[in-house]
Order: structure tokens, then C-alpha cells, then sequence
């Protein structure tokens, strides 16, 4: 018996939890006798005939084609397709069963994962502070020392050595700019996160602030050249210092490349909106940790081209912070700044980041 008809052996043996014997693997529409790759030709349903209990049965394996584009492009967009699939076919009358779901291991067994109920992740424990400590320690006791400045340009510059590495890959690029756009987590999930009937942005402003956002993919799409390294979610939450400007991030979010702008706008959003808690503008300590955090990223990076492509992803990142659901009781003239700025930065062919508090007055929206 060749080595893929023992690990189908041993694995439908496991799946129903009796000994089988498999007579034949075949792909489907496989031309007689075309010859079978080593393993399973990924993308490509195959037919097997097995004995159980004295009876021949047949089941069809398939698994999703390695492509780019469509949202297929990493093995967890696939792996969510089969489980999804697995637990959607059989709620559905008159809809083939799917019996398992399951994955092939690198060295070619199969493995069955039809009893997953919710996936975890364990990852090492990492000791240090959470970095919005210092923000909150800041805002709350005006306490700023040099450590704060360091630790703005320690983040920058992990920021300027990340995102020199490019990648490329045109539909991962094409993806980014969509989900910053279309995806739950981002941009117009964000909108539909937002109460009906919600006082500072209407319906309408919703409406039009995502068709600015719309022509702004359109924008950014022939950029693909910019594809990066990213972190993806590099807010002051998901930053751990400890002493000096040593520090360790948690969160990867939303895949391993892209647009180099997410990263910085995340964390320069976080020292605006602290600010605007404080002072009701871009001012004081957090000021210079903006201007340090901004200057030091462009001067060393030399990506001033960014401030033409930024202003959606801070459109995104101030959403985020304007919302109900994570600040209750932000105060009213904070978030009518963060909608002015998100209205006014938008509509910016280049973003001014040594003037960013003439985003925060109102747009002539009305
Ligand atoms: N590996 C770790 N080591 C130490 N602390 C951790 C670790 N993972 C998480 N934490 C702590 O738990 C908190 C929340 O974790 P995590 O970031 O995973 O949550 P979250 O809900 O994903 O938040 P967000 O997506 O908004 O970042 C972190 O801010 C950190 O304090
Ligand atoms: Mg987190």
C-alpha cells in the first residue's frame, strides 16, 4: 500500500473510530492513468473507496487551491473556509454531508480537527508594563521625563527597521487596501459598530465618509510597491516596556504585510487622542512625543510619500477611538474633534502632521 493510501487508512480509521480498508484514491476527472503526485494536488477533489464493517463505502476529500486573490491567499483564510464549511453543509437540507474537517501535516499525514470548538492561541508569557501606562501617567500627572521621549523614538525606529523590508506580492497589497476599507475590523465594520441614530456623525456622514474612503483604495491600490512588514494593531495596548526602551509586542493583527502608514498612524492617533483628553489639542508632552515619533519615522525612514497615503488608515484609527463602545464617556468636544479630523484629514491630498490641530475644527460638512 503506498504511503498516502497508510495515512488515509490510518486516518479514516480515526475519524470513524473502526479499522478500514482503502481500495482506491483517485482524483476526480482524473484522466485514466494520469499519473498521481506524491500526495494530495491541493485544490482538487479526490474520490475514495474504502471498506467498513464488510461495507464499501466512498468519500470525496477536497481541499481549497493555493491562490492568490479572493481573500484565499494565507492557510488560515483556507483553514477558516473548511471548518466553516464543515460545520455550515450539514444545516442545510438537501445539502451534501460533510462528515470531517481536518488538515495534512507537513510531512503528509492527515489530521483530523472536526471536533475543534474554538481555537486558541499559547504563546510565552512576556514581563514588562503596558506602554499606555505611560500615556495614562502622563495625562493623569503631567510626570514626563526623557525616558517618555526615548521611548517615542525607540517605537519609531523599530517602525523604520520593519517596514524596510518589502515584500512582493501585488494581491496581498490589493487585500490590504480592501479590508482597511470593507472589513469587519476596519472601516466600515467600524461604522456598522456604531449605535443608530449615534449624535456627532449622522447616517449621511457615515455614508459619504466611506465613499471618501472608497475613492481613497482606489488611490492607494497602483501603490503596491509599498508592501512592507507591518505589525498591524500597534496601538499602546498591545505594547509591553520594561527597563529603558525595551519592549516586546503582543497582537500581530490582520497579516504579516502591508502598508507601512497602518503602523505609524496607530500609535501617533493614540498621542492625539491623549492630548485631546487633556488639552482639547495636539499640545504639551504629547506634542513632542508626536513630533518625535513623526519626525524621526520620515527623516529616517525617508517616506515623506506616506503623508499622500495615511489619511484613511487615521480615518480607520480614529473611529476606533470615537466609539461608544470602547470610550463611553469620552468627552462630547473629543469626539466631535476626532469626527472633524477624521472629515478633514480625509479630504487632505497631504497630510500636515506638523499641523494637526487644524484638522480638529469642523469640516464644512453642513
Ligand atoms: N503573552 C503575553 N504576555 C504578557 N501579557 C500578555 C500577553 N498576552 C496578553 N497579555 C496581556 O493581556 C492584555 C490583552 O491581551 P490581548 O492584546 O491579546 O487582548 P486583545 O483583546 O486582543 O486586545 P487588542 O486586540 O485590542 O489588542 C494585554 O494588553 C497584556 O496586558
Ligand atoms: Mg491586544
Amino acid at each position: 500500500m503506498d504511503g498516502r493510501s497508510e495515512q488515509v487508512r490510518e486516518y479514516l480509521s480515526d475519524v470513524y473510530g473502526k479499522p478500514v480498508e482503502v481500495i482506491r484514491i483517485a482524483g476526480m476527472g482524473a484522466e485514466p492513468g494520469e499519473a498521481e503526485l506524491k500526495g494530495f494536488g491541493y485544490g482538487r477533489p479526490y474520490v475514495i473507496d474504502f471498506i467498513l464493517e464488510g461495507r464499501v463505502r466512498s468519500v470525496v476529500l477536497s481541499s481549497m487551491r493555493v491562490q492568490k486573490g479572493f481573500g484565499h491567499d494565507t492557510f488560515a483564510d483556507r483553514a477558516a473556509q473548511m471548518l466553516w464549511s464543515n460545520a455550515a453543509f450539514n444545516t442545510l437540507p438537501r445539502h451534501v454531508r460533510s462528515i470531517d474537517a481536518g488538515y495534512f501535516t507537513k510531512d503528509g499525514r492527515l489530521k483530523s480537527a472536526g471536533d475543534a470548538d474554538e481555537f486558541f492561541i499559547l504563546m510565552e508569557r512576556v514581563s514588562g508594563i503596558e506602554y499606555y501606562r505611560d500615556l495614562d501617567r502622563i495625562k493623569e500627572s503631567g510626570f514626563f521625563s526623557g525616558l517618555d521621549v526615548e521611548r517615542a523614538v525607540a517605537l519609531s525606529d523599530y517602525l523604520v527597521y520593519i517596514h524596510q523590508q518589502k515584500h512582493d506580492d501585488r494581491a496581498l497589497w490589493d487585500r490590504r487596501v480592501r479590508e482597511l476599507v470593507g472589513s469587519g475590523e476596519c472601516i466600515m465594520g467600524l461604522a456598522d459598530s456604531y449605535p443608530d441614530g449615534f449624535a456627532y456623525y449622522s447616517r449621511d456622514d457615515f455614508e459619504r465618509m466611506e465613499k471618501a474612503c472608497v475613492a481613497w483604495r482606489w488611490k492607494l491600490k497602483p501603490r503596491y510597491e509599498r508592501l512592507c512588514v507591518v505589525h498591524g494593531d500597534f496601538h499602546p495596548w498591545n505594547i509591553l516596556f520594561r527597563n529603558g526602551p525595551d519592549f516586546t509586542l503582543l497582537d500581530r493583527s490582520r497579516g504579516e504585510y502591508g502598508e507601512a502608514a497602518d503602523d505609524v498612524s496607530c500609535m501617533s492617533l493614540n498621542y492625539l487622542f491623549y492630548s485631546l483628553q487633556k488639552y482639547g489639542r495636539l499640545d504639551g508632552e504629547f506634542k513632542e512625543l508626536w513630533d518625535r515619533f513623526m519626525e524621526n519615522y520620515l527623516v529616517r525612514s525617508g517616506d515623506f510619500a506616506m503623508l499622500q497615503i495615511i489619511q484613511p488608515f487615521y480615518a480607520f484609527r480614529a473611529l476606533v477611538v470615537a466609539s461608544p463602545l470602547w470610550y463611553p464617556t469620552l468627552d462630547a468636544e473629543v469626539r466631535v474633534k476626532l469626527f472633524n479630523f477624521i472629515d478633514n484629514v480625509l479630504a487632505a491630498g497631504e497630510f500636515d502632521y506638523k499641523d494637526v490641530n487644524r484638522y480638529l475644527k469642523k469640516a464644512g460638512r453642513r
